[in-house]
């Protein structure tokens, strides 16, 4: 009896940390949930943040093709490992004051240690995950995109359903009206429409500007442009 239960355990003690190690990795990917609105693992796919694609041994602040570092990160010298990354993600404004990512850090060790097990693979070179249809920016992603001050993911815009594809916008005291392919139209109170801009592969053909739901509400949208010399040619001012 005492020995069967031994051999069970000494088979546990064995085998258990290579399955702690994939528990780890696994946990850490959920984890990456609150980091993916504004970091993508694909090589310069950047958005609110820069991808994090090659990240370890990369130097702070160094990314050539993202354009929005502090000043306070480019020059704080430090190159990124597991101690650093884990210094980062506990509190980010110790590390670096005056950095500009806004967040405020992890403070449990063990998810710490998840998600860094996790990115450690998923940045590795040749790992960028395969590029999966975005939803919608509905539901959290959206909410979240929203409180992050817009950095949630789009799903690409070059082929759009005709429900998504903006035909016309007429603008009348405080109202927007959009007409979309379909040929339905949607008002919206003005402050709840966000005129945006996406130059990259993602975005919109010219001339062809897409709505995207913003918010669980429903009452939100974001109209996304390919370029912002299109918007005050596209908005009409009608009753
Ligand atoms: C709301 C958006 C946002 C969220 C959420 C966010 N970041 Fe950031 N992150 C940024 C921005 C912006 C920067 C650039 C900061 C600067 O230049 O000061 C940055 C910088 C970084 C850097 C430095 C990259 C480099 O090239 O030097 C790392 C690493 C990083 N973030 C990891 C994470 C991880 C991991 C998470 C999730 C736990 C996360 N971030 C959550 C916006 C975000």
């Amino acid at each position: 009896m005492h020995r069967t239960l031994f051999a069970a355990l000494a088979a546990v003690l064995v085998l258990s940390p290579v399955y702690a190690q994939q528990d780890s990795v696994a946990r850490g990917e959920r984890d990456f949930r609150v980091c993916a609105p504004c970091h993508s693992l694909e090589p310069d796919r950047n958005m609110t943040g820069p991808s994090l694609a090659g990240l370890w041994g990369r130097k702070a602040g160094s990314l050539p093709s993202f354009e929005r570092y502090s000043d306070a990160l480019k020059s704080s010298g430090i190159l990124w490992d597991d101690r650093s990354l884990d210094g980062w993600l506990t509190d980010p404004d110790r590390m670096v004051p005056d950095n500009e990512m806004p967040f405020n850090g992890i403070k449990n060790p063990q998810d710490r240690a998840d998600l860094l097990a996790f990115l450690k693979e998923a940045t590795k070179p040749g790992a960028a995950p395969q590029r999966t249809a975005q939803a919608p920016m509905g539901g959290m992603g959206g909410m979240m995109g929203g409180m992050m001050g817009g950095g949630g993911q789009v799903p690409n815009l070059k082929s759009l359903e005709p429900n998504m594809q903006v035909k016309a916008i007429t603008y009348c005291h405080d109202t927007y009206r959009v007409t979309t392919a379909d040929d339905k139209t949607r008002h919206f109170w003005e402050r709840n429409l966000r005129l945006k801009t996406d130059s990259s592969q993602d975005g919109p053909q010219r001339g062809a500007p897409a709505i995207v739901p913003a918010g669980m509400m429903g009452d939100r949208a974001d109209v996304i442009f390919a370029a912002p010399e299109e918007i005050s040619k596209m908005i009409m001012s009608r009753c």
